[in-house]
């Protein structure tokens, strides 16, 4: 979910309006807005997205402050009664909330028996609690505070209170919150890139703090009312990259920025030496470690099975790669020198986060790879190696899992050098041939649109295979197609499929294989064979070099390791011409969110 939130002199609507058009890749299945002025308290909300919200805002009606939410359903379905801001019976607290509160049904029986609720939403709970405080309390940052205090699980919270239109009081736990600092004006934002347009100077609030903001200044204060005096710092995102320009869709201008993405790498990870430029101390941790667990999910839990190929094979460090929403149960036996690597695009997932604070808990270093510096995942690990990829906006994340790759190949090597391993390998040396390659690669989107049309016009299903590397890329393969074109799709294990799933095949049924790597080139391609021989409608991208006459697809040569960097551009691109041939939204799939705040 995302939150926005401003008071100042002009009118709030158009603020939050584009705040949450910007903030729409965090959840769009229904929106809403309130608005405060003379009249009272003005709530619009809609099932849907924010187009829809702005549609039914009433432009005649103007107010000096106002909160908006973007939903991402957890309790309670998509609806009008669902959706944010939630109002308390009487009326005179309106709040937006973005997370889970666990302890959702102690606190409606300890605390709410007879009040009546009108939505399904754990939120609600917590705009009525203030109300029941402030009838015993008759003070509403009291009440506020003592709401705040009985809730247990993830919370970022912007409330405004109807006799008051000078504060919006706010508070966060686990979900991220800024606030962002004006002249004459101040405002409230799940990230700054939803108020850019207004200003780049924000503040870091911390868990478990209440924040008073005001037009004109903003307290922050614990929860035992000490003051806390925080710098502000200053966003560092040029806001003109967060608007598509000429594309159709965020997804392809990414796809398409993937080779720049690439060379920014190089160029910000080498000194003046053309040697590896790496924080000293990162080096000094990873030197000294026994095993490195990975923790990441989706996008970025593909990327570090390719990082894990890396660690291994390079610095000689064993690696295990984690799906962060299962290790707390099922967490390994530790090494005696653990290193965990959070890898995240946006830096706030709610699964990757529980284990960070865990791994913290037990005294443990983290390393977190973001492309959000200012991020809590970066602010909570003891480092942090930034993407520099520029933000990503379309839900499915295509040039944050190439630069968490190409960041990965470098601590890599960076860390064998450390350790005194020899190499003949220059990762930014290869780097700069795969950004090449990956360019002829975006150069002949007309090949990948024709293999979509081919494979994947009408197919309610469709297969993935690869070998060794070619694996890890064929799971991040199907996980697109999935996500943006509704085709059920799996990546398999080239030699996996004969023990069941190959039941599966039928006449038609499109298999992508991927060979890139020498030493299983023939066995993948007698994988092929088999399901041909099934009746499958095969489609083998290899590798030039690997490459044989009846191959759809062949990818420029690049170092064998690195192959992921390449071969996951076609598939990018067929997953995104399948989604647009078939008509689905390919910037803001169906029940997804970019940055999942809650576990
Ligand atoms: C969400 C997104 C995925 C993404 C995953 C991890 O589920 O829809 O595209 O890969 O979160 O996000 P992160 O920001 O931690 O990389």
């Amino acid at each position: 979910c995302g939150i926005v939130g401003y008071i100042g002199q002009k009118d709030s609507t158009e603020v939050l309006l584009k705040g949450l058009e910007k903030l729409e890749y965090r959840g769009y299945d229904s929106a809403g807005i309130a608005t405060l002025n003379t009249d009272g308290m003005h709530v619009y909300k809609v099932k849907g997205r924010i187009a829809a919200l702005r549609d039914k805002v009433d432009p005649a009606v103007t107010g000096e402050i106002g909160i908006g939410h973007t939903r991402w359903a957890t309790h309670g379905e998509p609806s009008v009664e669902n959706a944010h801001p939630h109002q308390s019976n009487n009326a005179r607290f309106t709040l937006v909330h973005n997370g889970v509160i666990e302890n959702f049904y102690e606190v409606r029986d300890q605390y709410l028996n007879g009040v009546a609720l009108k939505s399904e939403t754990d939120t609600e709970i917590i705009v009525q609690l203030i109300e029941v405080f402030f009838e015993e309390t008759q003070d509403v940052l009291e009440a506020f505070r003592k709401a705040m205090l009985a809730l247990k699980g993830s919370y970022a919270i912007a409330l405004i209170d109807q006799e008051n239109p000078d504060v919006i009081y706010v508070s966060k736990n686990k979900s991220p919150l800024l606030v962002g600092l004006g002249d004459g004006f101040n405002l409230v934002a799940s990230d700054a890139m939803a108020t850019l347009r207004e200003t780049d100077r924000y503040l870091e609030i911390e868990d478990k703090e209440i924040v008073l903001v005001r037009k004109t200044h903003v307290e922050i204060q614990k929860f035992d009312g000490e003051e806390v005096v925080r710098a502000p710092f200053v966003a560092e995102i040029d806001a003109a990259d967060t608007e598509k320009g000429t594309y159709p869709h965020f997804m392809l201008k990414e796809i398409d920025e993937q080779p720049f993405v690439i060379r920014k790498i190089i160029q910000e990870y080498q000194d003046e030496n053309d040697a590896i430029k790496l924080d000293a101390d990162i080096r000094k941790a990873m030197k000294k470690v026994d095993r490195i667990y990975i923790i990441a999910a989706g996008t970025s839990y593909h990327a570090g099975l390719v990082g894990k190929q890396f660690l291994e094979k390079l610095a000689n460090i064993p690696v295990e790669v984690h799906i962060a929403s299962e290790f707390s149960y099922n967490m390994p036996l530790l090494s005696e020198k653990p290193l965990f690597i959070f890898i995240s695009q946006s830096g706030e997932t709610a699964d990757s986060r529980s284990v960070l604070v865990k791994i913290k808990e037990l005294g443990h270093t983290a390393l977190t790879v973001t492309n959000v510096p200012g991020s809590t995942l970066s602010r909570e690990a003891d480092h942090t190696l930034h993407l520099h990829a520029g933000p990503e906006i379309a839900v499915a994340s295509t040039k944050a899992y190439t630069a968490q790759i190409a960041v990965l190949a470098i601590l890599a090597v960076d860390t064998a050098k450390a350790k005194g391993i020899a190499l003949d390998f220059d990762p930014l040396q290869e780097l700069g041939i795969v950004a090449s390659a990956m360019e002829s690669l975006t150069d002949q989107k007309e090949e990948f649109e024709a293999i979509a049309k081919d494979m994947f016009a009408t197919t309610p299903n469709a297969f993935y295979i690869g070998r060794g590397m070619d694996y890890f890329v064929v799971q991040e393969a199907s996980l697109k197609l999935k996500e943006i074109s509704y085709i059920q799709a799996e990546g398999f294990a080239g030699g996996e499929l004969k023990h069941g799933t190959i039941a599966l095949i039928e006449d038609g049924t499109p298999v992508i294989a991927i060979s890139t790597q020498e030493n299983v080139n023939y066995s993948i391609r007698g994988n092929v064979q088999e399901v041909e021989a099934r009746g499958a409608k095969a489609c083998v991208i290899s590798l030039k070099g690997l490459d044989q006459d009846t191959d759809s697809f062949v990818l420029p040569h690049v170092h064998e390791l690195l192959t992921p960097l390449v071969s996951v551009i076609p598939m990018q691109l067929l997953a995104y011409y399948a989604a647009l041939h078939r008509d689905c939204d390919v910037d803001k799939p169906r029940n997804l969110a970019k940055s999942v705040t809650v576990e």
